[in-house]
């Protein structure tokens, strides 16, 4: 008998590390305005692409948070935000990473500045795909590019089936805020959940993003 019962436990753990991996695995991975001419308020031009692809949290959660981060400082948030909403971790990586020159926004011919003066600029996606139809909360951050979310967020979203889910906008900037960003995505997708949205500074602490987790429930 206690063979018996010792093996039901065994197959249930096994059904709960499966269902945990099947969210965590692959399928699928990925606003409009347009560039300014002038300089974007206080932003900073250092390019060091964030590393590589997914990582999970240890317990099976329906949260993800999935950022794209070219200098680092929304990976950081993205990083505390995962950890207090024991959520999954994804990096949006592009197939080309960003190079300093990319990101010169002085430069009126860099790469950046070019996506976002192209409405329909959708660079392509590199590194693991991700399946989001384990999730139903997205926290989807990215840095505030010409006053609004870089073109390569419109590739993750339209590479995906947002249906059912809540999304949680967050960023970075020198210092623009949040509000544009989320007003062009939510008339570009108007059937995608956008809850709210969050701009943080790169020195954003734990009770900040604590204190903006409290303010959604
Ligand atoms: C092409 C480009 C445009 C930017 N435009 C703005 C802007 O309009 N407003 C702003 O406050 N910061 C702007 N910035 C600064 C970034 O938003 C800021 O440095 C951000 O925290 C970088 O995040 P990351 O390190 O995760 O890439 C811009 C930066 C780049 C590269």
């Amino acid at each position: 008998m206690k063979k018996l019962v010792s093996l039901f436990a065994l197959l249930g753990l096994m059904t709960a590390l499966v269902a945990c991996a099947s969210a965590a695995s692959s399928s699928t991975a990925a606003s409009s305005s347009s560039a300014a001419s002038s300089v974007p308020e206080a932003a900073s031009s250092e390019a060091a692409p964030a590393s590589a692809v997914s990582e999970t949290s240890t317990e099976c959660s329906h949260t993800l948070v999935a950022y794209f981060s070219c200098t680092g400082t929304t990976e950081g948030i993205a990083q505390k935000l995962a950890e207090q909403t024991d959520a999954a971790l994804y990096v949006i990586t592009p197939a080309q990473p960003y190079t300093t020159d990319d990101l010169n926004y002085n430069d009126n011919s860099c790469r950046a500045n070019q996506e976002m003066n192209d409405a329909s600029a959708r660079p392509e996606l590199g590194g693991e795909e991700i399946n989001l139809s384990p999730y139903d909360t997205i926290y989807l951050g990215y840095p505030i590019w010409w006053g609004t979310a870089p073109r390569i967020i419109q590739t993750f979203i339209e590479s995906h089936d947002w249906d059912g889910k809540t999304v949680y906008l967050f960023c970075t900037s020198g210092s623009s805020g949040a509000e544009k960003s989320l007003h062009d995505l939510q008339n570009l997708y108007p059937d995608i959940n956008f809850a709210a949205a969050k701009r943080f500074s790169a020195n954003a602490s734990d009770s900040d993003i604590s204190g903006w987790l409290d303010s959604l429930h």
